[in-house]
């Protein structure tokens, strides 16, 4: 037994031992290439003009092979496959720091992009940190915040108390009250569902309730999703979660909670993408009816999607989820298909070691679109209507970490545009349209921000 353990330790401290890629970078390419992918004896790696291809694929076999006339050497002997990839994510990032996202011309607070000029307009700041937004009647806004509290806010920003009564949360790292969605049919029904970390910070999960609010109290809470408590970890991350709604159906998503693997196995939360019907019945088609023990798993292999999102006049739910370092991914979320993580992935891991050198394999689906350095893509929302009409059906995704929003326009044969509309506002944890068209938008920062965007002629 003793010497079983020392095995396992061997070999977990031998596949431990990848190299940081910015020290592979300076040890192998920086000689020819300079120390920030500009060049030297080697051509620029970060301008853009490629040679021998601008592929992934072709930068890889570059490396490997070499290009023993111009004098590289090939890598293929010394780097393994993986550390090869983690290379071609490095010079990506090399090329982003190199020419940076442009933000958009800002004259006077009016912003000029592609096809649409706006304004933001500050609905209401709060000192706390707000994570997701939805709509009321009368053009109320209903908000989260990470630290526990649900927030009515009046159509000219003022924010009621907290609703009292609503679920415990369990705060930790990410993990907190998460996302709030008002069911459409609320005038009906009255409900208002909510997704948060359950638990306590050490043994906790994201779960997802539906309820009502009289008298600004939280009452008739019912069950939507609450996995088997042997589910929960003390993990900080990845907990999802964003909720959406399509005729009698919710869908919800958790993230992989630190636990990459179990974002593969049909009887783990993790990772997965959900369906129910709106009172949390298990829809009889659902794809892992017959074969799994959570026969509410629509889709799986997910890291930490934290955007969800029906294309209007379709059928087509959209998702973003965050990637490792590079990979952040835009997928069209499809009944039972596998997204990959982590046996796919366009990142690597943050302290530069590889992860794989497979970003596409057989049976497992590619993103439709990745970000590669990553931006940390959180909440996303389509364009619809005529309020902006510069960007009818367009996809406008946030990003946390390079505070941006982007827009991208889908075609039938995959991406056709893609800008930044915004940057450098604050960390944009969640967009959403109202029912009017309006799209709104909370900025974080010390607090946070939402903000409108009113469109200009
Ligand atoms: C001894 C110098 C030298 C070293 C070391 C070296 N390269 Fe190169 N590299 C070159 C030269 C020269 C070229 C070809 C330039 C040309 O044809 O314009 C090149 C080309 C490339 C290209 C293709 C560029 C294009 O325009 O398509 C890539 C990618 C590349 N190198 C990556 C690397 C990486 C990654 C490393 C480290 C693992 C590395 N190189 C190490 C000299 C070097």
């Amino acid at each position: 037994m003793k010497n079983f353990l020392k095995f396992a330790g061997f070999i977990l401290l031998t596949s431990n031992l990848s190299a940081d890629v910015k020290d592979l970078y300076r040890q192998h390419c920086q000689v020819c290439h300079g120390q920030k992918g500009q060049g030297g004896l080697g051509s620029s790696l970060v301008d853009g003009q490629w040679t021998y291809g601008n592929s992934d694929a072709e930068h890889a076999e570059v490396i490997t092979r070499g290009l023993p006339d111009m004098g590289m050497q090939g890598f293929g002997e010394i780097l393994s496959d993986k550390e090869i990839r983690s290379l071609v994510i490095y010079i990506q990032e090399l090329t982003r720091q190199a020419d940076p996202a442009k933000a958009p011309r800002n004259h006077q607070g009016l912003f000029q992009t592609q096809h649409q000029q706006y304004r933001i307009r500050e609905v209401f700041k709060n000192h706390r940190k707000m994570w997701g937004i939805s709509f009321l009647p009368d053009d109320k806004f209903i908000v989260t915040e990470i630290d526990g509290a649900l927030r009515i806010i009046t159509a000219d920003g003022k924010p009621a108390p907290p609703v009292k009564g609503t679920p415990e949360i369990a705060r930790k790292g990410q993990g907190g009250m998460l996302d709030v969605a008002v069911h459409p049919d609320y005038l009906k029904n009255g409900w208002i569902y909510l997704a948060y970390a359950e638990g306590s910070p050490d043994h906790c999960i994201t779960t997802v309730v539906r309820g009502r609010i009289k008298e600004n109290t939280w009452v008739d809470e019912e069950t939507i999703f609450r996995a088997d408590e042997k589910f929960r970890n003390g993990a900080g991350v990845h907990f999802g979660s964003r909720i959406a709604f399509r005729e009698d159906y919710v869908f919800f998503s958790i993230g992989d909670r630190g636990r990459q693997q179990h974002a593969q196995n049909i009887d783990y939360p993790n990772g997965k993408i959900f369906r129910l019907h709106e009172d949390g019945r298990v829809p009889v088609d659902n794809p892992f009816v017959q074969e799994s023990s959570l026969p509410a798993i629509w889709s799986r292999g997910h890291r930490n999607p934290q955007a969800l999102a029906f294309r209007p006049g379709t059928d087509e739910l959209w998702s973003t989820e965050h990637g490792p370092r590079g990979g952040d991914e835009l997928n069209r979320i499809l009944p039972g298909r596998n997204y990959g993580w982590p046996t796919v992935t366009y990142g690597m891991n943050y302290n530069g070691t590889p992860i794989t050198e497979h970003t596409s394999l057989p049976g497992l689906e590619d993103p439709v679109w990745h970000w590669t350095p990553s931006i940390a893509t959180c909440g996303m929302t389509f364009a619809d209507g005529d309020v902006y009409p510069g960007w009818q059906g367009d996809i406008l995704a946030g990003g946390l970490k390079a505070q941006v929003i982007e827009r991208l326009r889908i075609g039938p044969e995959g991406l056709a545009e893609r800008e930044v509309i915004l940057k450098d506002q604050g960390r944009v944890r969640d967009i959403k349209t109202a029912p009017d068209g309006s799209i709104y938008v909370i900025l974080e920062s010390t607090g946070s921000r939402l903000v409108k965007i009113v469109p200009e002629k």
